[in-house]
């Protein structure tokens, strides 16, 4: 389809009114994974790619979406009474996650519509949130039709955090670290988060290197089959939160409210990371415990720590590795901290170093990474990045890398050459670019 996004939209929706356009960028995180959905930090930053859309409301409730992408066919959905998802892997998922979220939160007295023409740049299970991207956009048409300004009516973090709440819809327990560095990141700055409540710090991007994106070519994409591999890492840390909350009530000999393993840090006890890793080895048994142990300390039937804790999780004869996880929290916490500290005494060689060690630990503890990610961080290492690792959720998607100024040609031509051609045996263009950050989401002009 040639033209502009409104010829475009003109063209799909013709008894449309005048449309507005929206944007929401993509992101990369540089380091602090899978932590946001513990109350733990993350370090993002946007990105230039993005999705936009053009939108005009529409009264009768109806939401039509459409795609310039054929492979999102047209979809649509009545903003009316209790949303209910569509089957996993539905791209309306996305908009009903943003409408049922406002609609719960803001409890609106009209319940609009709107047409939707979506466009992007930024590719989709490659780790770069392009399903959050989506949902933001959603949300942004949707405050449109209820005539709701960003900022002025609702605060960035507060949609962040709605939006965080409602991707629940589709069916991933993630944090609320996409949506937030979505909404509130800014040029030339990464976003420094922490959760609960939601805040933002932002921190210089180093100017003596580049960030490097470059995408493994293995999909993963959350609303498909990574979505019950993600969910595992989230699952198995709200069991691990469980079984340090039994430890401590058998210590203290009460109680003691810990809804998230961040409490440790932020709630009644404010213990040190090095008083959270031993009171970790005390809790949980070294290696994979299996689930009639874990019961036993929890004090509950096997089946209820399977419908509470564990849910979609398959049952392991194995058992699972929850010392693990916990541990890489403590580490990655650790490393979040040191790295803004890091980028703000301009020291890139630490924050390089704590990016390997983060690629390691989500190996190594989380078993999210894949034998492509590893093999390409490798590659990075060897061909000038100071720090190379997996981005986002992992089980496929992109990397993300800290690549001196002046070793960024070599290093581009190196990655291409042995692992697009060598390792994967690939001809053509090499996904990778030089992350730029763009504004949050917001209207645009185009
Ligand atoms: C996905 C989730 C985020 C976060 C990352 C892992 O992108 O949406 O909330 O948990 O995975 O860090």
């Amino acid at each position: 389809m040639p033209g502009t996004l409104i010829e475009k939209f003109q063209a799909a929706f013709a008894d449309a009114g005048a449309p507005k356009c929206f944007r929401a960028p993509g992101r990369v995180n540089l380091i602090g994974e899978h932590t946001d959905y513990n109350g733990l930090p993350v370090l993002p930053m946007t990105l230039t790619q993005e999705i936009r859309i053009a939108v005009a409301p529409r009264a009768d409730g109806r939401v039509l979406l459409k795609n310039v992408d054929p492979a999102f066919p047209a979809l649509e959905f009545l903003n009316d009474g209790a949303l209910a998802p569509s089957p996993p892997g539905s791209w309306d998922n996305y908009a009903r996650a943003a409408v049922a979220g406002i609609n719960q939160v803001l409890a609106p007295e009209r319940r609009p519509g709107f047409c939707l023409l979506a466009e992007a740049n930024l590719p989709s299970g490659a780790g770069l949130s392009s399903s959050s991207a989506l949902v933001v956009a959603c949300a942004l048409a949707y405050m449109d039709a209820l005539g709701l300004a960003l900022e002025q009516d609702l605060s960035r973090l507060k949609l962040a955090g709605i939006l965080a709440e409602a991707e629940q819809f589709v069916g991933t327990r993630g944090g609320g670290m996409d949506q937030a560095v979505i909404l509130a990141g800014a040029v030339g700055r990464a976003c420094k988060i922490d959760f609960f409540p939601l805040r933002v710090e932002s921190v210089l991007l180093p100017d003596d290197c580049a960030v490097v994106v470059c995408d493994s070519t293995v999909k993963a994409e959350k609303s498909g089959a990574a979505r019950a591999l993600y969910n595992m890492n989230p699952r198995l840390c709200h069991l691990g939160c469980a079984l340090v909350r039994a430890q401590l009530s058998e210590e203290f000999g009460e109680d003691v409210d810990i809804e998230r393993l961040g409490d440790l840090w932020y709630g009644p006890l404010c213990l040190t990371t090095r008083e959270a890793d031993a009171l970790f080895t005390r809790a949980v048994p070294e290696g994979f415990v299996p689930l009639t142990e874990i019961a036993k300390r929890l004090r509950q039937k096997p089946e209820r720590v399977t419908a509470r804790w564990l849910k979609e999780v398959p049952v392991l004869n194995g058992g699972y590795n929850i010392l693990a996880r916990l541990r890489h929290q403590t580490g990655e916490y650790r490393r979040v901290e040191t790295a803004r500290d890091a980028m703000m005494a301009e020291d890139s060689a630490t924050l390089g170093r704590l990016m390997n060690e983060s690629h390691a630990s989500c190996r190594d503890h989380l078993d999210i990474s894949t034998p492509e990610l590893d093999r390409l961080t490798e590659i990075a290492l060897e061909s000038g990045a100071l720090g190379a690792r997996l981005t986002g959720a992992g089980f496929g998607g992109a990397t993300v890398n800290l690549v001196p100024a002046d070793r960024v040609e070599r290093f581009v031509e190196t990655v291409g050459r042995r692992y697009y051609g060598e390792y994967l045996g690939r001809d053509g263009d090499a996904p990778i670019f030089i992350a730029q950050t763009s504004p949050g989401a917001g209207p645009v002009q185009v």
